[in-house]
């Protein structure tokens, strides 16, 4: 089988049923991210001492690592109701219009992929972040005039992979801006610890150590793993995680050591074997990969520099001599001829 969709950190249709059961719902709760928990309770307790709204949040980072979890923590820690959205499926502005005028002091507006959104549909956005009001044209022609709807102070919390891709005045109307990372193999232990306790499934310390390390620093991924062992510790073994039974299934899984995808492995190929191990500009690499370039900015190279399989130098990307390694290919010296 192929391990393509098993380490994907983006989200597919089973996640989002077993997301919701084990999410954390407190910033006590959150394992990882230990600045932005720490930021993001002090503003929140002031807001919440204030009576007032929290200032608009805006959360990027690559896929998998927790942005509509923080949202929704968020939300429960202010103790107010969380109104979903994504920018691809705000079609109108009369939709987001409808969903400003609709939320309640103090509430959570939250849209995943803000980067997404019409023009048009984000101009809204402005005066109602800045001055809780939408301008409303109302008619066409010299008849036309705009009316100023009030709403509620509200917060808006934005989600999406790099801040890069918004424009400077959406992004300028963000007061709390934070980036989460890839997170140590040590909080993605816990993390498989606390999914394996709310699951109900017995797992070896030295079990969620061996998830934890092919998860990509990405808590959707362990998760996910976690309910494929789980399902092989139901099916094959006594139900109990060993470590044994955790390897066994893995390999089975033909999970990678690394926990990377198939597009890691071909970013990396492709770098060694087209591009002589580089460097090389992300715009041909994207090129010679059939990938888009934002994709691989903001998604794959992140955690493979993390890692130390790529290097980002003024002149392009590198294989370093560990990508080399994986692959078994001896390394280019320095004294290479090409
Ligand atoms: N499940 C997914 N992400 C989590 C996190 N950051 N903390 C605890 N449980 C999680």
């Amino acid at each position: 089988m192929s391990d393509d969709r098993l380490l994907a950190a983006s989200r597919v249709d089973e996640d989002v049923q077993y997301e919701a059961g084990l999410r954390p719902r407190t910033l006590d709760e959150y394992i990882g991210q230990e600045r932005i928990r720490e930021n993001l309770h002090v503003s929140i307790t002031a807001a919440k001492q204030r009576g007032e709204a929290l200032d608009h949040v805006l959360l990027y980072g690559p896929p998998g690592l927790g942005k509509t979890t923080l949202a929704t923590v968020i939300a429960n820690e202010l103790g107010v109701a969380i109104r979903p959205t994504a920018g691809p499926v705000i079609e109108k502005a009369g939709d987001l219009a409808a969903m400003l005028t609709n939320l309640q002091a103090r509430e959570v507006l939250f849209i995943d992929e803000i980067h997404r959104m019409a023009p048009a549909i984000e101009e809204i956005l402005y005066p109602a972040m800045e001055d809780y009001e939408l301008d409303i044209m109302i008619g066409q022609g010299p008849g036309a005039r705009s009316v100023k709807v009030p709403v509620q102070r509200f917060t808006l919390v934005g989600a999406t992979t790099r801040t890069g891709l918004l424009t400077s005045p959406l992004r300028a109307r963000f007061g709390i801006v934070h980036r989460l990372d890839y997170y140590t193999e040590l909080d993605i232990y816990e993390i498989v610890r606390r999914s394996a306790r709310i699951l109900g499934v017995e797992i070896e310390p030295d079990a969620a150590t061996d998830i934890a390390r092919r998860s990509r620093g990405t808590p959707r991924v362990a998760n996910r793993l976690l309910r494929r062992v789980r399902d092989y510790a139901q099916v094959r073994a006594d139900g109990r995680i060993s470590v044994d039974v955790a390897r066994r299934a893995l390999k089975l899984l033909e999970v990678d050591e690394h926990g990377f995808d198939e597009v890691d492995r071909r970013l990396l190929r492709t770098i060694i074997d087209k591009f002589s191990g580089g460097p090389v500009g992300v715009a041909s690499l994207a090129a010679a990969m059939s990938e888009e370039r934002d994709a691989l900015e903001d998604i794959y190279e992140p955690f493979l520099i993390q890692i130390g399989f790529l290097d980002r130098t003024p002149r392009g990307r590198v294989a370093t001599p560990r990508a080399y390694e994986y692959f078994g290919l001896p390394a280019p010296g320095k004294d290479r001829l090409w």
